[in-house]
């Protein structure tokens, strides 16, 4: 069987870009320890109301400028709906689900997380401007899977 020269050529590249990508993969996850927002530890979540932070929804402030928002995702809400931090604040979401998996995705932002169970899941985001920004779940969870929304408010 005879091999073109370009199909030898474009063979080479092939290959040469798969290593490149899975050396670009194994670098982010082991030196710059880049990972998927979830499963930064466990909890039982049948005893959310108990549990901290999860018994105590809503946003606090952590330090000078910074804040964490802590969210229950239930069928069919998010808890709490609103969300109110100010532009510019670094804001740490802590989330799980108390049923089953739901989506958290902040529209027009990189937020994009899964509220998994018995997993806490977390995300650091900074909103540069300010405005109202919608909050969906966009993992199907139901019948009332469409109704499952919620906003960020940023002052
Ligand atoms: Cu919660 Cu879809």
């Amino acid at each position: 069987m005879k091999i073109d020269l370009y199909e030898k050529a474009y063979l080479a590249v092939s290959g040469v870009l798969l290593v490149f990508c899975l050396a670009a993969l194994l670098y982010a996850a082991t030196v710059r320890g880049i990972h998927l927002p979830t499963h930064v530890a466990e909890v039982d979540p049948h005893r959310l109301a108990q549990t901290p932070p999860f018994d105590r929804p809503g946003v606090r402030q952590t330090g000078p400028n910074q804040y964490e928002a802590v969210i229950v995702g239930r069928a069919w809400v998010f808890d709490p709906a609103v969300i109110e931090v100010p532009a510019g604040a670094e804001v740490t979401f802590t989330a799980t689900s108390a049923d089953v998996i739901h989506g958290f995705n902040i529209a027009t932002t990189r937020v994009n997380m899964m509220l998994i169970p018995g997993q806490v899941t977390r995300m650091v985001y900074r909103f540069r401007s300010p405005g109202e920004y919608l909050l969906i779940c966009h993992e199907f969870c139901g019948i009332g899977h469409h109704t499952m929304a919620g906003k960020v408010v940023v002052r």
